[in-house]
């Protein structure tokens, strides 16, 4: 887009010269639905058509009555036909906040006089019902978390309804930070509005570029106002530096304002039994400073708050499962006053579905053939066809009757299957690939050509339906299919199986069909029956006894984990402070009503974390600080509890400050802190609990039960923790350097995605171009990066360096440092390079061996010694690293694609 001109306002404050960009709209993106020509409107706002953005859909155009004058106004109208309608739009800032602006306008435009009514989602969450029949036009606007660079947004007719239609879409950055004061969990959290109300102001609605940011300020006329009060020129005198939100000046000069002794209220009505975000905006223009108390729905949620002459502030509630809204003001002394207020549904953003999950359903679909249409995420707003979902898993999948003429090795990834049909797919050979599917219950093959009955069978523990008929499997049955304890449906009808049946499968609650072979039967002496009829046990009604296999596998995750987290927490640096504080700050659960102070971070009190752990019950690590203990929140999120002992360094503020930031900075390859608490001399922090272990335990762990690692999924772990630094290094605000990466601090969640964990406190860069900062060395040995131990200097790069040792690791399956083998293999960095550097790939991990593509694993290689680089300057950035790794990554899918 074009940047329009630029137009600096300066404003003199108390202390100093700020300058703030008041008119670049930079980042805006203003879409005309169905619109052919690009113009400029009365805000000085460039809109432009939206073609580029979207396939689908007719333009149309509707006559529009604006006031007293009538316009010809383009719209997008999406008839009933295949394939989603969506458009697709481009985020230029990922680590950032965005307004989504959605007008909606039938005004009969087809004649027909039948306003529409359809779903509209964005991103994964579905969003909203339009009813043009109840209002006609319809905006709705939401406050968006951004995760992707590009953000779906979708219609879905729906019965009777009509056909979808829209008129303009507006995106508009919003600053970094704001909007998540008191809300937890705020990036799974997407913000409809309700309100927006410029209070105190009568005189029509404000928005760009009075509002930098072109959010719309609804003047307060609808809602009886008792006196209104617009303050003098206050531009010279506050400091809204502690206001994330930067509402506009222009705004926050007039405030609805009551006489002394008198209650100030809003009756707001909302949409119905929700939770809703409440933010009160509050400026001291007058001479006195008024105190009050804020009740909202009867209930005192902040009492005596006081505001400054000369101060601007906000606060911040979270209401659970309200249906009606009503904010009052009580006086104390002086007026009660409030500048503006705004109001917000909060709308939960489906959880995302495992990107290893979403790389196998690609490579999937690729050898199918076939477009299926799958898109974004396999689960949410709607799941894909062919799929089904439980929450953010993806428990079925239904191919029957599609050429894939092989397993390919990617189902294996599916880890939460229950059904696999892939009946009549022209499946050759051995039945492979497919022992990892440990929730497997159905399992449909039938109508192939498999002769194989392969070796993985026995190991799906949960299996209850196993279909094999109309196959060509060859010799006896395998006695190791008895082990199937749940099985109670075994179809083997019309293959080439001879001999006995295994007495193993001979018992009450299995039925087991095995006509239509040569000779198959639990009676050995009936062999002679080539006509293949032979009797079948009984069937008998399943009483279901799951519990076994599941315990089997909970005890596994629960022993990978625990070591796992024995093993990150051994180098952790956790900076704790002691000073003695109330638990004023935390919740009263009763209330439903939240008031956070520190941001993201959850402030527990030492009460909620010894109920979490059920009073330190289960320890599964022990760092050189303390303990580390597993939790589970109230809401059933299980948490890792780091507890420490000793009380040094830091002092209170800095830690609160620090722990603060930390728990701002969430990333999904970022193992994310959930808040910490402060009280009785207890330091403790509180992070995400991940069930996978650390690369370093599945890597190198003497637990058996570790996974083999393949290359495509050691690519992915790689790709993670790249992104995961990349956004420490250059997403983050103030950047911030690990300074200990290193396998063992990157772990795995349950579905095999990595996170980078342990990055944190007192290590970020002070200041936005500091190319450097100085500090003792610290770090791991093997890890260290050589110019670091010699200058003390600390930049991005000596992360680059540590995370070079990691990526040799993942290429050579060996330990940084061993003191086995020849001297001059002690070293991984010393030993590899030369290898990797000539291409030479005899040193890579045995296990992988034969099953990568030379040329993704030249790529990773190459990347990998680059970084391990000894002069920093010829480093990589991570950036490259990732770019580079993702390249290597996307060559292996493809190889794993095309010899499928
Ligand atoms: C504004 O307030 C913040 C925090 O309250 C303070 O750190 C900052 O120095 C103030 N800025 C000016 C210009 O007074
Ligand atoms: C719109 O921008 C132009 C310069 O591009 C400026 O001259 C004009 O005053 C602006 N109009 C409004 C209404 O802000
Ligand atoms: C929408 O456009 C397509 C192709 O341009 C056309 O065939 C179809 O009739 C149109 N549908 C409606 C309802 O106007
Ligand atoms: C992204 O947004 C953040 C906060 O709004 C800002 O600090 C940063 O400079 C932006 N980055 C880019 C590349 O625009
Ligand atoms: C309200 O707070 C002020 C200090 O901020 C205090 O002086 C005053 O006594 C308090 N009033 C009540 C009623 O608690
Ligand atoms: C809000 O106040 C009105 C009248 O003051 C009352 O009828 C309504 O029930 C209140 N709503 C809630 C949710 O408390
Ligand atoms: C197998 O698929 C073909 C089409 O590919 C179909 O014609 C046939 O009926 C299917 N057979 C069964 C048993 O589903
Ligand atoms: C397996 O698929 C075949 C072909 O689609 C179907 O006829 C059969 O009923 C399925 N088996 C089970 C147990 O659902």
């Amino acid at each position: 887009m074009e940047l329009l001109s630029c137009c600096w306002l300066w404003f003199l404050l108390l202390s100093g010269i700020v300058e703030i960009a008041f008119c670049d709209q930079d980042g805006f993106l203003s879409l005309s639905c169905g619109g052919t020509v690009s113009y400029v409107d009365s805000s000085n706002i460039s809109w432009i058509p939206d073609s580029a953005y979207t396939n689908a859909g007719n333009m149309s155009s509707v006559v529009y009555l604006d006031g007293s004058s009538a316009s010809q106004i383009p719209v997008r109208f999406f008839p009933d036909s295949l394939g989603t309608k969506c458009y697709r739009l481009p985020i230029k800032n990922v680590s950032s906040l965005v307004l989504v602006r959605t007008q909606f306008v039938y005004k009969n435009y087809d004649g027909l006089n039948k306003p529409p009514a359809f779903s509209v989602s964005l991103g994964r969450a579905m969003t909203t019902t339009v009813n043009l029949a109840k209002t006609d036009p319809w905006v709705e606007e939401f406050i968006w978390p951004v995760d992707k660079d590009t953000l779906p947004l979708c219609f879905y007719s729906i019965p009777e309804g009509g056909f979808p239609i829209i008129s303009s879409l507006e995106l508009r950055p919003l600053p970094q930070g704001a909007y998540n004061s008191g809300l937890a969990d705020f990036t799974s959290k997407l913000l409809r509005k309700s309100y927006r109300i410029n209070t105190g102001y009568i005189d029509g609605s404000l928005r760009y570029p009075l509002d930098e940011y072109d959010r719309i300020w609804d003047a307060d006329e609808d809602f009886s106002p008792h006196h209104v009060s617009t303050a003098f020129d206050i531009q010279n005198n506050f400091n809204l530096s502690n206001l994330k939100e930067t509402p506009p000046i222009a705004v926050l000069q007039s405030a609805r304002v009551l006489a002394r002794w008198a209650d100030l209220t809003y009756n707001l009505p909302i949409d119905g039994l929700g939770d809703y975000y409440v933010v009160l905006y509050f400026a001291g223009i007058l001479p006195v400073s008024p105190a009050f108390d804020v009740l909202i729905n009867g209930e005192v949620v902040q009492s005596n708050y006081t505001v400054k002459r000369w101060d601007a502030n906000a606060l911040f509630f979270t209401m659970r499962g309200i249906n009606g809204l009503n904010i009052t003001l009580k006086s104390i002394s002086y007026y009660p006053l409030i500048n503006a207020l705004e109001v917000y549904e909060i709308l939960d953003i489906p959880l995302e579905t495992s990107s290893t999950t979403v790389s196998a359903l690609q490579v999937i679909q690729q050898s199918t053939g076939l477009d299926l249409g799958w898109q974004e995420d396999p689960c949410s707003p709607k799941s894909w066809e062919h799929i089904e979902c439980e929450g953010n898993l993806v428990t079925s999948l239904e191919l029957s009757s599609m050429k894939m003429r092989s397993i390919s090795p990617t189902f294996g990834d599916l880890l939460d299957l229950k059904v696999l049909d892939l009946s009549n797919t022209s499946l050759p050979g051995e039945i492979q690939y497919l022992g990892s599917l440990q929730n497997l219950e159905k399992l449909n093959l039938s109508f192939n050509q498999l002769s194989s009955f392969g070796s993985e069978l026995e190991d799906l523990m949960n299996l209850q339906v196993l279909d094999l008929q109309n196959n060509s499997l060859l010799g006896a049955v395998p006695d190791s299919l008895g082990e199937l304890k749940e099985l109670h449906l075994l179809n083997l009808e019309n293959n080439e199986l001879q001999g006995p049946l295994p007495q193993s499968l001979n018992r009450e609650s299995l039925e087991v069909r095995a006509s239509g072979n040569l000779c198959l039967s639990f009676s050995t002496s009936s062999c002679t029956d080539i006509s293949g009829t032979i009797e079948t046990p009984q069937v008998t009604v399943l009483t279901p006894s799951k519990s076994k296999g599941h315990k089997h596998i909970a005890v596994i995750l629960g022993s990978v984990g625990g070591v796992a987290l024995a093993f990150s927490v051994m180098a952790i640096s956790v900076l704790l402070f002691t000073r003695r504080k109330k638990p004023e700050s935390t919740s009263k659960p009763n209330a439903g009503v939240d008031i956070r102070n520190w941001n993201a971070a959850r402030v527990f009190s030492y009460k909620e974390i010894k109920a979490a752990t059920n009073n330190f019950k289960e320890v599964i690590g022990r760092g050189s600080f303390g303990m580390v203990y597993l939790g589970k929140l109230p809401d059933g999120k299980l948490v890792a509890v780091k507890v420490r002992f000793d009380r040094t360094q830091l002092g209170a503020e800095s830690f609160i400050n620090e722990v603060s930031l930390l728990s701002q900075i969430r990333h999904q390859s970022l193992v994310t802190l959930e808040g910490f608490c402060h009280e009785s001399k207890q330091q403790i922090l509180v992070y995400e609990y991940l069930p996978g272990g650390s690369l370093s335990d599945n890597l190198h762990g003497v637990n058996s039960k570790r996974i083999t690692l393949s290359w495509v999924r050691r690519l992915k772990i790689a790709v993670d923790a790249a992104k995961g630094l990349d956004y420490l290094h250059n997403g983050s605000d103030p950047r911030i350097i690990h300074r200990d990466v290193k396998s063992s601090n990157i772990l795995l969640d349950s579905e095999m995605n990595a996170k980078v964990s342990d990055f944190g406190l007192s290590k970020q860069m002070t200041q936005g171009d500091a190319t450097h900062v100085t500090t003792a060395v610290k770090g791991t040995a093997g890890y260290l990066d050589p110019e670091y131990y010699s200058s003390r200097q600390l930049t991005e790069k000596s992360d680059v360096y540590s995370f070079g040792v990691v990526l040799l690791e993942l290429i050579c399956g060996r330990e940084p440092l061993t003191h086995s083998g020849s001297p001059d293999s002690y070293n991984l960095v010393l030993w590899a390079k030369p290898y990797l550097q000539a291409g030479a790939f005899e040193i890579v991990d045995e296990s992988i061996k034969g099953t990568f593509d030379a040329e993704s694993m030249r790529r990773a290689a190459l990347i990998a010694s680059r970084s391990v680089e000894r002069d920093a300057l010829r480093r990589p950035s991570i950036a490259e690293v990732l770019a580079e790794l993702k390249e290597a990554y996307g060559i292996q899918l493809s190889h794993l694609a095309a010899i499928v």
